[in-house]
């Protein structure tokens, strides 16, 4: 039987490299995010407009049962500490935490209809290694991470939640930081494995996560990062 995945997000960069490969396992993909997903011509991909930062989901057309549930909208808000104001705290916190958790909440009564349901949260290697210029997005994703393990010991043996914590990964909302062979060759270097992150790679991992053959992983960070967080 089709699984159901509900995703925030999947309009592009990761999210969008995780709908292509759902739809190829036979997911149903209920997709909320601003933009439609483009280039996915399938009956399996159901698209709802939706503002997470201004839009309450509306749970009447949520799948009846949700198998997996991926939140993916976030920020990168770069500023030197001179810079940063509160807005900018609020406003990254209020994108990667209080709508991912409210989004989850919302679609909680469902995802525990599925017998082995699984929930998938994004975090950044600059919350275990020290960025300059991180400060308000390092302090949103750690409570992201803080959330995640939170969400799994109280929702235990029942919900699976985990979180993927990236580097540097070639989407739109990188864009900026790799727009020039120069950026490029910069990032590759300054990761120990000498390259920056591939959104279909992090696809991949998230599908693994979602997978029954993850069913022993719970409450996890788990770093895909090109060796960032841990290595020198
Ligand atoms: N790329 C990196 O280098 C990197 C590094 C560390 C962590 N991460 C994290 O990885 C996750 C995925 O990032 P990505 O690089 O794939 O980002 P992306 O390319 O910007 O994609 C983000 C997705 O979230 C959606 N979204 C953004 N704001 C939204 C809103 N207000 N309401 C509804 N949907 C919204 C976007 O769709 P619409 O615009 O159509 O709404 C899009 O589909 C994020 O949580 C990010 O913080 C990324």
């Amino acid at each position: 039987m089709a699984k159901n995945l509900v995703i925030i997000g999947g309009s592009s960069g990761v999210g969008l490299e995780i709908i292509k490969k759902a739809v190829n396992l036979n997911y149903t993909v209920y997709n909320f995010s601003r933009n439609e997903p483009l280039g996915i011509n399938t009956n399996s991909l159901i698209h709802h407009q939706h503002d997470v930062l201004s839009d309450t989901i509306d749970t009447s057309i949520l799948p009846d049962m949700i198998d997996a549930f991926i939140y993916c909208p976030g920020s990168i808000n770069l500023k030197p500490i001179n810079r940063l104001t509160k807005d900018d705290f609020r406003t990254d916190y209020e994108i990667n935490v209080v709508s991912a958790f409210d989004t989850f909440q919302k679609c909680l009564p469902n995802i525990k209809k599925s017998d082995a349901p699984k929930a998938l949260f994004f975090s950044t290697v600059a919350v275990a290694q020290g960025m300059t210029f991180h400060a308000s997005i390092a302090a949103s994703k750690a409570a992201v991470e803080g959330m995640v393990r939170s969400c799994a010991a109280e929702l235990a043996p029942k919900v699976n939640v985990n979180c993927i914590a990236l580097s540097l990964t070639d989407t739109p909302l990188a864009s900026k930081l790799l727009d020039t062979d120069a950026k490029k060759e910069a990032a590759s270097q300054r990761h120990p494995l000498k390259k920056y992150g591939n959104p279909s790679e992090i696809a991949s991992l998230a599908m693994f996560l979602i997978s029954y053959d993850s069913s022993w992983i719970t409450g996890q960070v788990i770093h895909a990062d090109g060796g960032m967080s841990i290595i020198r």
